[in-house]
């Protein structure tokens, strides 16, 4: 019986499990052995590994995160990780290794295919950053979670007269905030793509507030930077693929605006909170196909691919089209939420 690895890297995100959940289902019905890799790349360095069967994605359909764990191990950090992960790849016996992440782990899934080992990508992130992707699970639950967050902010920020401040995720690309700035009606969307001019912030609030009763939101990317200035930061310190630890452009923005307008505002970082809980159906289904998909690829030995989502199709692209660049945000998108500032 051929043996199947399957592994989730990077940050977690609504929709791992289901995927999980297809390519076992899927897997054992086509006729293959699946194996789980614990907590990403890090597993396969150190030979971590749990045996998956039917019973082991029993009830995890509707479950967040990821049932096999996570890690932003890079095992491209240095050579003797490599060696060992691609040794273990053969004490395992793995005719195939399914890798479930963003840029960084379907970076380290791509080179692994080019030193010949059959590897196939499933794109996920919260941040839809993803390239050769209409769209990746996670991000659909993100956008539902924050939408339901401005909505709460809306009414508050209404009572008080203030101006609130939403926080998103988002490292280079905007599509979280975009989305839920159309979607939750913002006043003000403010992203990675575009340098942030606070003198036009401040005029477009003065015009919401003016037609708003007095009250204003803001959903601004955790990339979103000013136009003199870099990306604000938690942390200096780089994790393994080179990241720095964004966060705090909300609370800098919301201290500007105060000071420039006089108008009372607050700041709320969604953070984590859009990574968690339960995935929504559309994120539930596109993780689904997208297992199924993975194990059809497999089972054909079309290795070195990504599924993808194009229109409404799953389809194969090459593994170095995911990986060779940053999908950022459609600027027809962002004009259609600028229709709506001020
Ligand atoms: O890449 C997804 C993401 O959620 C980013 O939006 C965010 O910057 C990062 O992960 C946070 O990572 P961590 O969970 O390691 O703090």
């Amino acid at each position: 019986m051929k043996r199947i690895g399957i592994l989730t890297g990077g940050g977690d995100c609504p929709g791992l499990n289901p995927v999980i959940r297809a390519v076992v289902k899927k897997g054992i019905k086509s006729g293959f052995e699946i194996v789980g890799i614990k907590d990403g790349w890090k597993g396969l360095i150190e030979n971590s590994t749990i045996k998956l069967n039917e019973s082991s994605v029993l009830n995890i359909l509707s479950k967040g995160g990821t049932i096999l764990g996570t890690s932003r191990t890079n095992l491209y950090k240095n050579l003797q990780d490599k060696e060992k992960a691609v040794k273990n790849f053969k004490r395992l016996n793995l005719y195939a290794l399914i890798a479930i992440g963003g840029e960084d782990t379907l970076g380290v899934a791509n080179k692994l295919n080019k030193e010949g080992l059959n590897v196939v990508g499933v794109p996920k992130t919260i941040d839809n950053d993803l390239n050769a992707t209409d769209f990746t699970f996670g991000f659909d639950t993100a956008i539902n979670i924050a939408t339901e967050c401005v909505d709460r902010l809306h009414t508050t920020a209404e009572s008080h007269h203030r101006v609130l401040v939403c926080e998103v995720m988002g490292r280079h690309a905007g599509w979280i905030a975009v989305y839920t700035g159309i979607a939750g009606g913002a006043d003000v969307v403010l992203i990675p793509e575009e340098r942030i001019d606070i003198k036009e912030v401040c005029d477009t609030l003065r015009k919401s507030c003016k037609k708003n009763k007095g009250y204003a939101i803001v959903v601004v990317s955790e990339g979103a930077q000013f136009k003199k200035g870099d990306m604000v930061l938690q942390e200096k310190e780089l994790d393994a693929f080179g990241h720095v630890r964004l966060g705090g452009i909300g609370n800098q923005l919301a201290e500007i605006i105060e000071k420039e307008t006089g108008f009372e505002t607050r700041v709320t970082v969604l953070g984590h909170i859009q990574r968690g809980g339960t995935p929504t159906a559309m994120d539930r289904v596109l993780g689904t196909r997208f297992g199924i998909m993975a194990i059809e690829l497999i089972d054909s030995g079309n290795f070195g691919k990504m599924v993808s989502l194009s229109g409404s199709k799953i389809v194969a692209v090459p593994l170095s089209r995911g990986v060779s660049k940053l999908k950022t945000i459609d600027k027809k998108l962002y004009e259609v939420a600028k229709v709506f500032f001020g």
